[in-house]
């Protein structure tokens, strides 16, 4: 890959000479859907799918983004100073984004630079790829501007800022914080109310973690998304004037369900339990894998996926029919819809002996049914962002 990536510099840029190479990845969420922006929690790992960047200093004040997935557009520029969103520079504003970030805390650009992009995390799969993209570009900007006092949990703040507030989706902090903070053969178990996170190793005993792409983007996904959190907000309101809660996350079943008449509004009734039961089935999800019932954890998986399914309303029909596909297979302990909804990914649990005959069955069936190809990742859970060189 870094051959590639010196190689496709060298045309583009017309030098490759100290460059660096840097790296962010994707990440599959396991459980904890549309928790994060409910100070619930969340139980993602990074993948070795992601981002990689290439980036040489100029003397100038103009920063040139490449990217190789989407070479038709060229090279677009942006000047250090000249931070708008603009539909035109299509996807580096998610890079644009975190520069300004970074400014509005008082951290300057002082030189530009040329930024070679390259990710093999497909769009709109669900699996973080802005994110992933977010946090590179925070990466870059602390090595190569000393920006020493920057953690890497604050670069997935920032990114998370940059997303929220110059690309205006309302996403929660777990895609920024897996990408950052993410670590081999672990998943991430965070409190995004507190921001305390534990490492909790992925042992499947002879199972193993399949990502199925439904290759289905549907449209308003942002507007829907941040729908969604409006309705929770809405209803964590109505909930306050009861219960001494700061966020959903707060809430155990039995007080939801103490409190749950003042919920007179059945879709903010049905926000407000997922919200409540998915922040509870995670940590229990969490103490499952701890306790090695892989059972149970598959299970706590499929409840999951019938809460946005039906409460949540993210799920569409191409996921449901894969999910509900998996749950057939003896061979499945759990399947559920990931990320943020509206199509993209499943994740399964799936025996390893049966990892062909899962891909089969399901190929199959979804190509009859819909005309479209599943795609099929085996998830390989990987360390956070890093410079590779
Ligand atoms: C998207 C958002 C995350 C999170 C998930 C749903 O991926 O970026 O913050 O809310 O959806 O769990």
């Amino acid at each position: 890959m870094i051959t590639r990536l010196y190689k496709e510099f060298n045309k583009v840029f017309d030098s490759n000479d100290d460059i660096r190479v840097y790296f962010a990845p994707g990440r599959v969420n396991l459980i904890g859907e549309h928790t994060d922006y409910n100070g619930g929690h969340v139980f993602p790992c990074a993948l070795t799918l992601g981002t990689y960047a290439a980036v040489k200093d100029r003397t100038d004040d103009k920063i040139c983004f490449y990217s190789m997935t989407f070479a038709d557009d060229g090279i677009i520029e942006t000047g250090i100073s000249d931070l708008h969103p603009s539909a035109a520079d299509g996807w580096t504003n998610y890079p644009k984004g975190v520069i300004w970030a970074y400014e509005k805390r008082g951290m300057k650009l002082t030189h530009g630079m040329d930024i070679l992009i390259y990710g093999n995390i497909p769009n709109g799969s669900g699996l973080s790829s802005s994110a992933s993209l977010e946090v590179l570009t925070g990466l870059i900007l602390k090595d190569t501007f000393g920006f020493e006092s920057v953690s890497m949990v604050d670069i997935a703040l920032i990114g998370q800022d940059a997303e929220n507030n110059f690309n205006g989706c309302n996403c929660g902090i777990m895609d920024q914080f897996a990408s950052a903070m993410g670590k081999k053969s672990h998943a991430i178990f965070l409190d995004t109310n507190t921001l305390n996170y534990e490492y909790a190793p992925v042992k499947l005993k002879d199972a193993q973690i399949i990502i199925t792409n439904s290759n289905v983007k549907h449209s308003l996904v942002d507007s829907a998304y941040n729908d969604r959190r409006r309705d929770c907000e809405n209803a964590l309101k109505i909930l306050q004037k009861t219960c001494g809660i700061r966020t959903l996350g707060d809430l155990s079943e039995e007080q939801f369900e103490d409190a749950k008449t003042a919920l007179s509004d059945p879709v903010l009734y049905k926000r407000a339990k997922h919200a409540v039961y998915e922040n509870q089935r995670t940590i229990r999800a969490k103490n499952a894998l701890q306790n090695n019932d892989i059972p149970l954890f598959g299970k706590l998986m499929n409840d999951s996926h019938t809460s946005l399914r039906d409460d949540y309303e993210v799920s569409c029909t191409e996921v449901d029919y894969l999910v509900e596909l998996a749950w057939k297979l003896p061979q499945v302990l759990g399947s559920r819809i990931t990320g943020g909804g509206f199509g993209g990914c499943t994740v399964s649990i799936v025996e390893t002996a049966a990892a062909e005959i899962f891909q089969e069955n399901l190929r199959k069936a979804y190509q009859e049914k819909f005309g479209l190809n599943a795609e099929f990742y085996l998830a390989d859970i990987d360390n956070g962002a890093r410079r590779l060189l």
